[in-house]
């Protein structure tokens, strides 16, 4: 997506921010942020979510994701991420995988404290990505 010009990458930005102030994060101390917005307009947020069982943790991405497609929704248009690091992180190969699923043209959006923002396509970052069509056929 490029930017539309309307403040709608800025708002959705600004959620995911927001969203990032309910990060439980006391392991790491890495907080991030997530809001999607869907094709229809809503907006799903979330917050990485951290256990005392590491690898159990949960990012910020995906908690946005399964939000969205909890509540019926699944037309995931754009997603914005931020964190507490200074520059841009982009999602990890788990959940490049999880929004794969929703929309390989999904754009994503990312912006670190220091101000600087980077855009990509999902499929630049999943590329050759393995969706629902692969297993269509099977019996
Ligand atoms: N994390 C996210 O929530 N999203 C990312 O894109 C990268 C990593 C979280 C997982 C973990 O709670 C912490 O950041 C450190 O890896």
């Amino acid at each position: 997506m490029s930017d539309p010009g309307d403040g709608s990458v800025d708002e959705l930005v600004g959620l995911a921010w927001r969203a990032r102030e309910g990060a439980y994060a006391p392991y790491s101390h890495f907080t991030v942020g997530a809001a999607i917005r869907a094709s229809g307009g809503g907006v799903f947020m979330g917050a990485n979510v951290e256990n005392a069982s590491y690898s159990v943790a949960i990012c910020a991405e995906r908690v946005a994701a399964a939000a969205a497609v909890a509540a019926g929704v699944r037309d995931l248009e754009v997603v914005a991420v931020t964190s507490s690091a200074p520059s841009p992180v982009s999602p990890c190969g788990v959940c490049r995988q999880f929004l794969f699923e929703f929309n390989p043209d999904m754009t994503v959006i990312s912006e670190g404290t220091a101000g600087e923002r980077k855009t990509w396509h999902l499929r630049d970052l999943l590329v050759d990505g393995f969706g629902p069509e692969n297993l269509e056929g099977q019996t």
